[in-house]
């Protein structure tokens, strides 16, 4: 673990413009610098660098942090390789607090297993370029099918002697341990205890993880004995695990992110090729059909996927399906399929690099509207199959989360369908409701915002949608019906901007307003997790005899925590001047009346718990079959209903908002 001391002279020593600057070209505004956000596509900047804060905030994505955030989510790095990035930015000495012998062991044991994979891989490359076999065997094979040396060192493809222990021999030799030769797959003990060679007569690809380590092998036969399988793969390790992996990430992320789309295709060569024809943005499942985790990772670098598919591959329709799964995770899918059984790799050596790629650019479809053609011509003019592919394409537009995509595509396959719109619709809102009521029972209420559809989507989508475009930074109370978030979420935000402010109002002197909320919120209990866990490490403090800053918050490494403490102290006022011509959103300077603003937020809060609670008692009275539960009960109702009454008189007659 790195040590607190070297993490804080990091944190002091990182200025957010020169680490944000190294990547993002920015420009001085009022009394922030701005650039165009390297998180999403946008051509007029909203993202903003707040140098005295050591923040960043994008008002496009919401994406926002400090430097070492900033490395984190632009990197992909974990926080202590985003401390050591900085580090060696800055050239301060990293010290690392002695771990306990158990964790030095495991780390020591994954490490030796990337050392070993390493190790094999410059093992069979060098068999590859320099082996008498490799070079006659799989050097020749490679260039046979059109491979240019720079991609085979790109990709640092290799060659496995066709013998028991070449790989085995050679590591030993050079020091490494039987044990994590076995460990990682690339030795196999047989029954009488032997090791042998996992990978024997094959080209073999490296497999990298995101950051370019080795992790595993797949190993292509040269041989054309059917018997024999024509891939071998490294097993899973501790190292290596199948369903997180994307075989080319590592070379396409950098592309994926510039060009805002990832290419996918099925494999090892069509990776290969793909990238030979200059289009570096691409990565193969290889083997495992597309999992989650794998379209979780594409969807940190991009929400844009384009599938690679074979020509006529009968498979199509069946794939169709699985690619459901990436709408329902909120990316967009567009498919290029190739002609005359073509593969992206035979495609591309057949028609040359430059009209390869002129193709997958100019002949990508939408994979809704792509999936709904296919279904169509199946279909003829069976009206009952035509019936069934309705419901096969609503289907997928029910994935996807995004209410407004969602309605685009509804009313393009309306007119490709000939369907109307209105029926489209409904077809819809009923498996929307099916899926609310089957999430619901499993006590899932992830399903619980997710809107129906109205009849006329082309109404567009509420105007105040576009008009503020964050939502924390002036809450509408009153605004949200099942809980108290935004209220919760305002207090927090005046803990962090005002908390240090003396006041000196009526009777009270010279208290803190971070105490001074604190004092009056002593009877609330908070319901957002993450307003509780901040409102509570507040009181602890004060109890402590400590205000807490807000940077402990912004800063801090709970990743949670520090998004909402940013999104909450970031206003668009002080950030860009522009914001009242830009949004036409009007508003006035809270610091000029503070007393309103915060005695606002506590008994807002109040209020919001207050009438919660009315509500309950009400309900309960309701079912209440007792007479004299009923009349404690609204004996109990009269009472709150008084407090009620005082707060709302008092919001009325002290504060303004
Ligand atoms: P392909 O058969 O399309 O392989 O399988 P390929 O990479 O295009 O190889 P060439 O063009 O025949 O040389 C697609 C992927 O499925 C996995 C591999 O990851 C392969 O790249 N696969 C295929 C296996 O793991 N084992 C196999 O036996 C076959
Ligand atoms: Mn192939």
């Amino acid at each position: 673990m790195i040590n607190q001391d070297t993490i804080n002279k990091i944190m002091d020593t990182a200025r957010i413009e020169e680490v944000v600057g190294d990547f993002v070209s920015l420009k001085k505004r009022g009394t922030s610098l701005i650039g165009n956000c390297p998180f999403h596509n946008e051509k007029t900047p909203s993202f903003n660098v707040s140098v005295t804060k050591g923040i960043y905030k994008c008002f496009g994505c919401g994406k926002g942090g400090d430097a070492v955030h900033f490395i984190m989510d632009h990197e992909k790095y974990s926080y202590p390789e985003a401390l050591k990035f900085l580090a060696n930015k800055y050239n301060i000495e990293v010290e690392e607090t002695v771990q306990s012998p158990q964790n030095i062991e495991l780390q020591n044991a994954r490490e030796s297993l990337y050392i070993v994979s390493e190790y094999a891989a410059n093992f069979f490359a060098n068999e590859l370029w320099t082996g008498e076999d490799g070079r006659a065997i799989g050097l020749s094979y490679f260039k046979e099918r059109g491979f240019r040396e720079d991609i085979v060192k790109k990709f640092q493809l290799g060659y496995s002697p066709d013998v028991w222990d070449a790989l085995i021999n050679g590591a030993v030799a050079a020091g490494h341990k039987e044990e994590y030769l076995e460990k990682t797959g690339l030795a196999i003990r047989n029954d009488k205890g032997k090791l042998y060679d996992r990978f024997r007569g094959r080209v073999m690809f490296p497999i990298h993880n995101f950051t370019g380590r080795i992790i595993g092998f797949g190993g292509r036969t040269l041989k054309t004995d059917k018997n024999v399988p024509k891939y071998v793969n490294s097993p899973e390790s501790d190292i290596y695990h199948k369903s997180n992996v994307l075989y080319g990430l590592f070379h396409a992320k950098k592309a994926i992110r510039e060009t805002d789309n990832c290419y996918l295709v099925e494999g090892y060569a069509d990776v290969l090729s793909v990238h030979q024809a200059g289009v570096e943005n691409v990565v193969a499942s290889s083997g495992t059909s597309l999992t989650t985790e794998q379209i979780r990772m594409i969807g940190r670098f991009t929400e844009n996927v384009t599938i690679l598919y074979d020509g006529d591959a009968a498979g199509i329709k069946a794939s169709l399906r699985g690619l459901d799964m990436i709408l329902e995770e909120g990316l967009n899918v567009k498919v290029v399929s190739f002609p005359d059984g073509h593969d992206p790799d035979s495609y591309m050596h057949h028609v040359g690099a430059g009209d390869f790629k002129k193709y997958i650019e100019n002949n990508r479809k939408d994979f809704i509207l792509y999936k709904a053609n296919i279904l169509l011509k199946e279909a003829g003019s069976d009206p009952i199959k035509r019936a069934g592919i309705i419901r096969d394409i609503v289907e997928s537009i029910a994935k996807i989360p995004d209410d407004i995509k969602a309605s685009v595509f509804i009313r393009e396959c309306s007119n490709l369908l000939q369907v109307e719109e209105r029926v489209l619709l409904s077809e819809l809102n009923k498996m929307r409701a099916a899926k609310f009521k089957k999430a619901s029972a499993g006590n899932n209420t992830s399903f619980a915002q997710q809107s129906q559809y109205q009849a006329h989507p082309q109404d567009g989508p509420p105007d105040n949608l576009f008009e503020n475009p964050d939502p924390f930074s002036q809450p509408e109370s009153d605004a949200s019906p099942d809980n108290d978030q935004l209220q919760e979420q305002e207090i927090v935000r005046l803990l962090l901007a005002f908390g240090h402010e003396l006041v000196n109002w009526d009777k009270i002197d010279n208290m803190y307003i971070g105490s001074f909320i604190m004092q009056n919120l002593s009877d609330v209990v908070f319901e957002d997790g993450l307003c509780k866990r901040i409102i509570e490490t507040y009181r602890d403090e004060i109890e402590n005899g400590h205000l807490p800053v807000a940077n402990q918050f912004i800063k801090g490494q709970d990743r949670e925590i520090a998004n909402l403490a940013i999104t909450l102290s970031t206003s668009p006022y002080s950030l860009s001047e522009n914001w009242y011509n830009k949004h036409k959103i009007y508003v006035r300077d809270e610091t000029v009346n503070l007393k309103a603003t915060i005695l606002g937020g506590i008994f807002h809060l109040k209020k919001r718990k207050v009438d919660r609670m009315l509500l309950q008692i009400l309900s309960e009275i309701k079912t209440e079959i007792d007479p004299v539960n009923q009349e404690i009960l609204m004996g109990r109702y009269s009472f709150i209903k008084g407090v009620e009454k005082e707060i709302s008189k008092f919001l009325g007659s002290v504060i303004l908002k």
